[in-house]
Order: C-alpha cells, then structure tokens, then sequence
C-alpha cells in the first residue's frame, strides 16, 4: 500500500473508535487509519464482557443514565450520559449491520423472534451486557478490520508511530509519524485528525491493558495545546488473574454477574461487608475492598469462585476464561481462579465536546483518550466500547458537514541531523520499570498527600531524563511511549494533588470525605489555543450545542 503524504482524514488509532469512525466517513473521504503494532494491538482486542446497552423492554434509557450518574460519584455530565446512552441501541444495530455475531438467548425455540443474551455487570441495575460469549472485543475487531480491508476509502498502515501534531495557529493539520519497520519519521498532512490511540493504564506496573497503552494520545494532545481532565480517576479492575506465567489476563466481571463471589483464602465472602451489592458493587468499591482485605491480610492474592454454577453453562459463557485458566492449571468449573486488582481504563483524558471536538481546530479525540464527561469519577462496567462508537459516528457526522479545506502550506520535514543512535537504552528499561512501580506504590488504589508529592518530585526527575535522552538520541518506538508515559503520569499526579476529596476512583486518606460540590480537574497547557480566557475552566465550552444530537 502506498502511503500518501496528504488525506482528508488521518485517524491515528485502529481500535473501536479509530476503525468505526473510518467507516462512518463518507466514502468520498481519503483516510488513514494508523496503529503503532498490528492493527489489533489496542485494549478493544481484548474486551471481554461486552457492551451495554438499553434493549430489553424492563430496562430503561432513564436507568441506564441513573446508573451511571451514580457509578461516576457525582461527576458525570448528564448530556454526554445521556447522548450516549440514548444512541446505545443505533449502534447495536449499525455493528450488527457490520456483521458482529452477538449472543442470543439460548432458551428460546430456533423459529421464535431470537432475544439477545444479556449479562449483568457492577453497577448495572439490569441485565444489558450485550457480548459475544466473553471474547466480544475480538469479535467486533475483526468483523471492523474486515470492514475496512473492503473500504476503497481507507487505508490500513501498521507499524506507524505518531510522534507529535503538527499544529498551525490554532489549527491542526497532520502528525509527525515513526515507520517503525524503516525508522523514517514523515510528516502526514489532514483536514482532520482524529486521535483515537486509546487509554494509558501501562502508566501502572500491574494492568490488564496491552503494551502500547501508554497514554500517547493524551500526552501528544496535551503538548499540541488541548486540556486535559480528570486523570486522577484510574480505574482499577477488581479481577486480573494472579499466575506468575499470566501476564495481563482479565478475568471478566460479567462471572460475578452470573453469580461468582470473591473470598478470602478460608473461603469467607467479604463483599457483602464492604457493601450491601456485594461483588456487584462499583467497581472503585470493589477494588478498594480487595486492596484493603489484601493489605489487613497481608494477601498476595484474594479468590474468585464460580465453580457452584453447571459446568455446561460456565464452558459456553466464558470459553476464553475456561481455556486460559486451564491452560495454566486452573480448572474454573471446580476450582477459585487467584486474583488482584490492575489498572484498566483511564478515565480522564482529552477535553473535548459532543462531537468528540477538542480545543485544536480539526482535531478530534474519541474512545478512551477523550474525556467527553460520560464516566465522570468512575466509569460504569461496559460503558467505554459504547462511548467509542457513540463518539466515532458524532465525529465522523462532524468532520463530513465541516472539515476544513486542506492545509495550504508545504509541510515541514523531520530535522534529526543534531541527533545520533543511542548506546544506553538501558535508560529507556529503567524509567520505564521505575516509572510503573513508583505509579503503582504512591498513585494506586489509595493514596495520601505525601506519596503523591514524593511521586511528583521523582517524576520530574525522570521527565528531565527522560526528555534529555529524546533531545540526544534517534528515536524509537519504546522512547516515544516512554516520554508520553512520563508526561502523562506528571498530568495524573497533578490532578490527584489537586483533588483535594474523595471521590470515585480517587481516594486519599489524608481527605477521605467527599465534597458537596462535584467539580472536574481540569489542567490548561501553557500554549492552549484558549489562552487564559475563563472558557478553559469549563469542560464544555459554550459553543457546544445539546441541540445538535
Ligand atoms: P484501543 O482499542 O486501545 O486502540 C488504540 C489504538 O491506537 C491501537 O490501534 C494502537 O496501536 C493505536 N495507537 C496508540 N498509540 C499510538 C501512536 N502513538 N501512534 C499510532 N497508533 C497508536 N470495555 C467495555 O466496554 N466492555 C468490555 O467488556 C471491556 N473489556 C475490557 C477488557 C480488557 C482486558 C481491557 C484492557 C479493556 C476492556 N474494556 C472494555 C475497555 C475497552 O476495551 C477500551 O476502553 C476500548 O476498547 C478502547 O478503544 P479505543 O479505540 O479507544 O482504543
Ligand atoms: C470486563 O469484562 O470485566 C471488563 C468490562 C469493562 O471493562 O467494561
């Protein structure tokens, strides 16, 4: 495939959001989708539980909206939540179009109209999962790859790394792009560019999320000028199996759904004391009670425990969590599965509005590098593959009604003739290592006052490191992720410092009460296009119209 120097759109990102905006841009539209791996390397590969949505008859777009106001603690802004929510059953039926194969009810005779099979996840007051057994991130991922290998619009380049945006006034008009298989940096020129590079929970040494989670659309967006917000609320997910061989491997929450519970290693139930949904509480609740039982304990791990269910039923509704346990010598329908906690989504994110708009004119933000207000302090179970298609078609509308005409200057090229090939990439392995477990141990689960300033204090250290190294040397994909994680754990600790309360997935026991009035953090770069007007205190700017959904 050629690549070409100018497109109309260059969407740097090949998950959920990045691949359904592509095919939602009107076929005359020349995009590029680009991801940094293969074209499955983000989180939404890996997605087990599904996608929630309003599509039985008892559920309600009013109880979907009212649950997640009450899972996000008081921070959610009603209209994105209910934008989003209110689209939930376009969407199954837009990915159905495209060929994803959803669960249908197994009780129901063959000649019957068929009902989807839905599960139940923590914080949902009804069943409204909808999945593809517990694999249904791989399942939409590659019915969408197949989608746009058709699309003679779009173009697939793998192994391509955004550096940085190319900005022109308040404008954006490309990327800077590593071609990780040649190590050519070009610059890429858009009407529009939509980042859509996913979250940044690899900022933490344990985490459920893949490689290349490391927050580059956050810090990429940050140093072009847009705000970010609300970093501090890392969602940490109560069930990550614990196996020495297991490396990053979710164990769904939609088992505690169909009934599995969490014990100490004596088999005692604990959830129930720490809160009256028991292991369908929030999710912040039951990570932090696990965290507390493991730390009181002195526990490497706690207990997940569905073998009660028939083991018929546990085979056909989990085939990757049955297979991967046992595969390491854990056979779920008759044993507990070990498990800890990890971090797995980033709350935070970019600011941006309805049509995933940020403070750059033609630059977009969607999926889980966006803060669109949905999740507010705590992101409801299987809200976040919902909000990426919700937010792609917006975007995608968006850009076709206004994308601006080419950009009319010459684009500059990459000067890297001050720099050379580095011989001490070991300084690469040790931040990174160093950087995840100081995040781990003074930005976790819970945190007080004096960690997050000693965190503060070592990350600027290793950002002046860090930013020493990339100004030397030639640069590499692991560079690059390193300088964003950097920067993006510098975002994450000054919005934690910055909060002072508990709220949502943010807990300081130096401030453990919630306050009255819920308030975003919302960080300004020094060269936003905003300036120091009071428009940049506000997630939505006033622009932004609840009459165009
Ligand atoms: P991703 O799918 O993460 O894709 C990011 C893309 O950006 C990748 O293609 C990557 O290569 C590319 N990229 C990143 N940086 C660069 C760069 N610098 N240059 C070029 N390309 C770049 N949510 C649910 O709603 N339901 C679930 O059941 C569920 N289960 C989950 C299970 C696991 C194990 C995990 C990790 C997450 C789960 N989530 C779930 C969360 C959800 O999967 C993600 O939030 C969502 O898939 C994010 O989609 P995305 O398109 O924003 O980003
Ligand atoms: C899970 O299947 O437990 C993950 C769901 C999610 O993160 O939304």
């Amino acid at each position: 495939m050629t690549q070409l120097k100018h497109y109309d759109v260059l969407i740097i990102g090949s998950g959920a959001a990045g691949l359904s905006l592509a095919l939602q841009l009107p076929k005359h539209f020349r995009c590029a989708v680009l991801s940094k791996g293969n074209l499955a390397s983000g989180s939404t590969f890996w997605a087990q539980g599904g996608m929630a949505a309003v599509l039985h008859d008892r559920d309600s777009v009013d109880a979907h909206v009212n649950d997640t106001l009450i899972a996000g603690a008081g921070l959610c802004h009603e209209p994105a939540v209910r934008f989003t929510v209110s689209h939930s059953r376009e969407i199954v039926d837009w990915l159905i179009e495209q060929g994803v194969d959803f669960d249908l009810r197994p009780d129901q005779p063959d000649d019957e109209f068929r009902e989807f099979h839905l599960t139940m996840e923590g914080g949902h007051s009804h069943r409204r999962i909808i999945h593809s057994a517990d694999h249904t991130g791989r399942a939409i991922a590659e019915v969408l790859t197949a989608r746009a290998r058709e699309a003679g619009n779009i173009d697939l380049l793998t192994e391509r790394c955004a550096v940085d945006l190319i900005r022109e006034d308040n404008r954006c008009i490309g990327a800077w792009v590593l071609n990780t298989s040649n190590n050519e940096v070009t610059a890429m020129a858009a009407r529009a560019v939509v980042m859509a590079t996913g979250g940044a929970s690899k900022a933490y040494q344990y985490t459920s999320n893949p490689d290349g989670a490391s927050g580059d659309g956050i810090a990429i967006a940050w140093r072009a000028g847009c705000r970010v917000a609300n970093l501090e609320f890392n969602q940490f997910h109560p069930t990550c199996l614990y196996h020495p061989e297991a490396k990053s491997f979710l164990i769904t929450e939609a088992l505690r759904g169909e009934g599995a519970v969490l014990t100490l290693p004596d088999g005692d139930r604990f959830m129930p004391r720490f809160h009256e949904r028991g292991e369908l509480a929030p999710r912040d609740v039951v990570a932090r009670a696990i965290d507390h039982e493991m730390k009181r304990l002195g526990l490497e791990c706690v207990y997940l425990d569905i073998s009660h269910r028939d083991e018929n039923f546990i085979r056909g509704h989990f085939p990757t969590v049955y297979e991967r346990c046992l595969s390491l010598g854990i056979d779920i329908t008759r044993e507990r599965i070990p498990v800890v906690p990890a971090a797995h989504y980033t709350c935070g994110g970019v600011v941006v509005d309805q049509h995933g708009a940020s403070d750059l004119h033609g630059l977009y933000v969607i999926g889980e590098t966006a803060c669109s207000g949905l999740h507010g302090a705590n992101r409801m179970a299987s809200n976040s593959l919902l909000e990426c298609f919700v937010y792609a078609t917006s975007a995608a509308l968006h850009i076709a009604s206004s994308c601006p005409p080419p950009p009319d200057k010459p684009l500059p090229q990459w000067d890297d003739s001050l720099v050379r090939s580095s011989d001490e990439n070991v300084v690469i392995k040790h931040n990174w290592r160093a950087l995840r477990g100081l995040m781990w141990d003074y930005v976790g689960i819970v945190r007080t006052d004096r960690r997050l300033q000693y965190a503060r204090g070592t990350v600027d250290l290793m950002q002046d490191e860090i930013n020493d190294f990339y100004r030397r040397f030639v640069i590499t994909r692991p560079l690059l992720e390193l300088r964003n994680l950097g920067q993006v754990a510098s975002l994450m600790i000054d919005c934690a410092l910055s909060r002072k309360e508990s709220r949502g997935l943010h807990f300081n026991s130096d401030h453990p009460d919630t306050r009255h009035l819920a308030t975003d953090t919302i960080l300004v770069p020094p060269n936003s296009p905003l300036g120091d007007s009071d428009d940049a205190a506000l997630l939505y700017l006033p622009s932004y119209n609840d009459a165009d959904s």
